[in-house]
């Protein structure tokens, strides 16, 4: 454990990768970032432009290395392969990113076998199930940024339409993060009150067309990715804010609750394969897995949320 000298190393300067380094550099929780990329050029050149910023920071040593940056990692942090395209589901993705995967877990795990691995490479949940069965490392260590974006997305869209801070709602999107996802309205609160008699006290309710509304903002939640990358690309600035929140819950050993992709085992029948749930993360990665009591509605959902994954793996050329 280097908590004195938090180190965090970054597999991709992309616009994830490059985006979370910004971030994480701002919030001034890493003493040392790394960034590895094949692309060297790009990745000497995002570095360049960072460090030209470090006067207006906290103090941190960024630099662009090959995979031996990852040695005395804190944290490796796996943002590199293909990324969506205007029309393509993060499925789509499948089988380049596994063979992009196969490559990078192999060289990572050849300098560093103490670090927790956090993937965020689409689609997210196969391959932090990848990552895990091809390390060897134990399921707390590997995690999936999962449903954390997703979860996020769902709080602002919630506080926008009820007129409050998005941090005081309590609610989870779980399961894949992608279009089998779903919303456990069944435990979503703001402020300690459940939304449905939350709502009712709301001057505006009877007007706001309520449930029609809740349901289509879920629809939002879901389709946000292809909607911002139908109009920039790709997205990165909330994915990375995502980043840098699981960065320091596991850097400052807060046992925080996050929705992120892990290791399902036993949950409601549901075992091998990697789906979000809440968990309680600390510095040693996922402390304990918090079983949400679902709906029979949102069980259905979340299964086949996993048999759909469960699918997926199977047709997987390894
Ligand atoms: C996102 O949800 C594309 O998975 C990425 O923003």
């Amino acid at each position: 454990m280097r908590l004195s000298k938090p180190k965090v190393s970054i597999i991709g300067s992309g616009n994830v990768g490059s985006a979370f380094a910004f971030a994480l550099m701002i919030r001034g929780i890493a003493r040392e970032i790394v960034i590895v990329d094949k692309d060297k050029k790009k990745a000497a050149g995002e570095c360049m432009d960072l460090k030209h910023g470090l006067s207006f920071t906290y103090p941190v040593t960024i630099s662009s290395q090959g995979y031996e940056g990852c040695a005395d990692s804190d944290i490796v942090v796996i943002t590199a392969g293909a990324r969506q395209k205007p029309g393509q589901t993060r499925i789509d993705l499948v089988q380049t990113n596994v063979d992009i995967f196969k490559d990078i877990i192999s060289n990572i795990i050849k300098y560093t076998k103490d670090a927790i691995i956090l993937v965020v490479t689409n689609p997210v949940d196969i391959l932090t199930y990848l990552t895990l069965k091809i390390s060897g490392l134990p399921a707390n260590r590997v995690i999936g940024s999962g449903t954390a974006l997703d979860t996020s997305r769902f709080r602002y869209l919630i506080s926008e339409h009820c007129k409050v801070d998005p941090r005081n709602v309590h609610a989870y999107v779980i399961g894949e993060h992608g279009d089998t996802e779903l919303p456990v309205w069944s435990n979503a609160s703001i402020g300690g009150m459940k939304i449905e008699k939350y709502c009712p006290m709301c001057k505006n309710f009877g007007n706001c067309g309520h449930e029609k509304e809740l349901e289509k903002l879920f629809d939002k939640v879901k389709n946000a990715a292809y909607e911002i990358i139908e109009a920039k690309d790709a997205t990165s600035y909330a994915i990375a804010l995502a980043l840098v929140r699981i960065t320091e819950v596991i850097l400052r050993d807060e046992n925080s609750v996050l929705p992120v992709s892990i290791l399902m085992k036993d949950y409601y029948g549901i075992n091998d394969v990697c789906l979000s749930l809440p968990a309680i993360v600390n510095r040693g990665g996922v402390e304990r897995i918090l079983r949400l009591e679902l709906s029979a509605k949102e069980q259905a959902q979340f299964k086949h949320s996993a048999q759909t994954l469960k699918g997926i793996i199977k047709g997987i050329k390894f």
